[in-house]
């Protein structure tokens, strides 16, 4: 059986430890998707075991951090509606390959709000009939929105496994600061009475509240974490705005400060996380946290997107009109497209000058998958085998989800 050397042993060790869950990435894909990383370092091509769909690229907010904004100012077509939704879910559904195939679903946009098409809501359930954990992302607005059925959208949300609400505040004058709109109380109105319903109907759907930090919202932190606690989120969790972490130096005394006051919240059944360290906004090399360059990407195997005019996209960050799709998903199969000559020849050559903003969380997925790529497969399934099948890692605290 093959070995590794010590210093090999702890890179790995360092690498596997480096963050509590939720944001174990490298732990999550090592973990809960090693056949998906063998078929990867096999060149096999498997399946993604995530697909992001856009539902729409039109946004009802204007949110001032929005990468998507940033990227683009043409967004692309919308064509999703409640056929189309139906052929998705059929081409997702028939997608498998050596016995892998598409587990969760997630709604979310680049340049969109999910709740902004009346389809994502029928969408919830046709993916759960499908066997599909299901994420939606969504600023909230619109979760007291009816259907012609007289339902809210919140109603149909609660049969997803988990939403996630971009609140990036703690009150109304800020919210529409950053937002143009006046919103706060409506979605906070809406966190409260899905959390109510949630409970009544011992649905497993999991609330999440996010927050972008930014220099007009970060003396929110804690009031955010409050009001969140206080309408029934599950969880709380704050990231840097990734397009601009430089703006975030100047600031981050206060920003921990507000951190150790929003962590003096937490209880068994709500907790707060903050997606990035100190450590993380200091670093300078090109290689950092914030930044896609010098890495290659491998988040290609594991995810893909399909953006709102139904075409496949290499992942959510890459949905916009400047960027080539490799087909349309109404006139082709996922299989076809997944494995077409485009789609093949086109990610060995990423990550490139489309990737403008990469999530912090696909570079650590990355550094893990290179590791693991230097090493060789003989190696990867020894570790495997020594921390994963005999689960001797180091401990990491595993909060509650509901
Ligand atoms: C682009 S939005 C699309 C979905 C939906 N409209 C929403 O806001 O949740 C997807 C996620 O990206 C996050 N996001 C947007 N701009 C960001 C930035 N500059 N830095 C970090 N996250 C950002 C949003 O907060 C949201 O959670
Ligand atoms: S709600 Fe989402 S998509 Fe819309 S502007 Fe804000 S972050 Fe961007
Ligand atoms: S490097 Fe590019 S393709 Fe890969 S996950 Fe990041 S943005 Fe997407």
């Amino acid at each position: 059986m093959s070995t590794i050397n010590l210093e090999s042993e702890n890179k790995f060790l360092t690498l596997l430890t480096k963050s509590a869950p939720p944001f174990d990435y490298e732990k999550q894909i090592f973990n809960d998707h090693f056949e998906n990383v063998m078929s990867t370092l096999n060149g096999d091509n498997p399946p993604p075991y995530e697909i992001e769909i856009q539902p729409t690229s039109n946004c009802n907010l204007r949110c001032k951090h929005c990468f998507g904004t940033f990227l683009t100012s043409n967004r692309i077509e919308d064509k999703i509606g409640m056929e189309e939704m139906k052929i998705l879910s059929k081409r997702i559904s028939e997608f498998d390959k050596d016995k892998l195939k598409i587990e969760t679903v997630k709604f979310c946009g680049t340049t969109g709000e999910p709740l902004a098409n009346p389809s994502t809501v029928y969408g919830i359930k046709l993916f759960k009939d499908n066997d599909k954990k299901v994420i939606l992302y969504t600023n909230g607005l619109w979760l007291d929105k009816k259907t012609k059925e007289n339902k809210e959208y919140l109603e149909y949300v609660l049969d997803a496994d988990k939403i996630n609400i971009s609140l990036d505040c703690g009150t109304r004058e800020t919210f529409k600061l950053l937002k143009g709109v006046d919103g706060f109380d409506r979605i906070i109105n809406s966190l409260n009475k899905m959390s109510i319903l949630r409970n009544e109907t011992n649905r497993n759907l999991r609330i999440d509240i996010s927050f972008v930090i930014g220099e007009e919202n970060y003396l929110e932190i804690y009031t955010a974490t409050k009001v969140s606690k206080e309408n029934g989120a599950d969880n709380v969790v704050f990231r840097f705005d990734f397009t601009s972490p430089e703006k975030m130096k100047p600031i981050i005394k206060e920003i921990e400060m507000q951190k150790t006051q929003a962590l003096s919240l937490q209880t068994q059944n709500f907790k707060v996380f903050f997606a990035y360290t100190k450590d993380d906004l200091e670093s300078n090399t090109d290689s950092n946290a914030f930044s896609s360059r010098g890495k290659k990407c491998f988040n290609h195997n594991f995810w893909g997107c399909i953006g709102s005019n139904c075409e496949l996209y290499v992942c959510g960050h890459r949905t916009y009109k400047e960027v080539k799709s490799f087909g349309s998903l109404i006139d082709n199969s996922l299989k076809e497209l997944w494995l077409s000559k485009s789609r093949l020849e086109k990610v060995e050559d990423l990550p490139d000058n489309k990737c403008q903003f990469c999530s912090p969380s696909c570079h650590r997925r990355d550094c893990m998958m290179s590791f693991l790529s230097d090493i060789g497969k003989d190696k990867a399934h020894y570790l495997h085998n020594k921390y994963i099948e005999r689960k001797i890692a180091p401990q990491i605290v595993v909060p509650p989800i509901r």
